[in-house]
């Protein structure tokens, strides 16, 4: 799929406020830091349409952006990061939550997975909640360029295992790397096959 056109439309915290529309979206979500807004300039070839950081915490809203005016990604903040207040967590929650469950156009959501880790807690726990509440998700590990092959292999092997002890059928997965533009056709294929449908 060629990407034309990437517009950044509206940032907001609250689902209601989000843009009205049937277009399908896809949504990025993960801890903080994992590298969605990065993934989300890798597709689309603009550098800085999403805005990254090195530093956690870095998108706090709802991003929307139009990608040739038929379909939207979605950028929302990460959670996981320590220095969190519960206050701001629990921000976080509702705010997700809702828009999970709210957002009648969300197609899927990839739930980004730091390739370099053993299981999360906080991963685990997220993608019980996208089973508990009916959502479609795949599962994208990033930053694969930050280690060899074999690790990456091997994580994902665990990740895979880890899963298998609650669920009968894994989700769909993504390799990628934002740096080396791994990927890219793989996610941007399914966005068009889902599309489709
Ligand atoms: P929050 O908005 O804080 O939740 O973070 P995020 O998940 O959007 O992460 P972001 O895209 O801002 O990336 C975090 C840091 O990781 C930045 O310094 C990126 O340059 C770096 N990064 C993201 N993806 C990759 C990747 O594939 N490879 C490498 N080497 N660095 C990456
Ligand atoms: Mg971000």
């Amino acid at each position: 799929m060629v990407i034309k056109e990437a517009k950044f439309i509206s940032s907001n915290t609250e689902v209601a406020k989000c843009p009205e529309t049937k277009l399908p979206e896809y949504a990025f979500i993960g801890r903080s830091n994992v590298g969605k807004s990065s993934l989300i300039n890798m597709l689309t070839e603009r550098t800085k349409l999403a805005k990254t950081s090195s530093l956690p915490g870095k998108t706090q809203l709802i991003n929307h952006f139009l990608i040739n005016d038929s379909w939207y990604l979605v950028d929302l903040p990460g959670y996981g990061w320590a220095r969190v207040s519960q206050t701001s967590r629990e921000k976080w929650s509702k705010m997700v939550k809702a828009y999970l469950g709210k957002r009648e156009n969300l197609a899927c959501v990839f739930l980004l997975i730091d390739s370099r880790l053993e299981p999360q807690k906080t991963d685990l726990e997220f993608i019980q909640v996208l089973g508990e509440m009916g959502v479609p998700f795949v599962l994208v590990f990033t930053k694969t360029d930050k280690q060899s092959v074999q690790k990456t292999q091997m994580n994902i092997a665990t990740f895979k295992r880890t899963l298998l002890q609650t669920w009968e059928e894994l989700p769909r997965l993504f390799i990628t790397s934002s740096t080396e533009k791994k990927g890219r056709d793989e996610i941007l294929d399914f966005i068009a096959e889902t599309n489709e449908e």
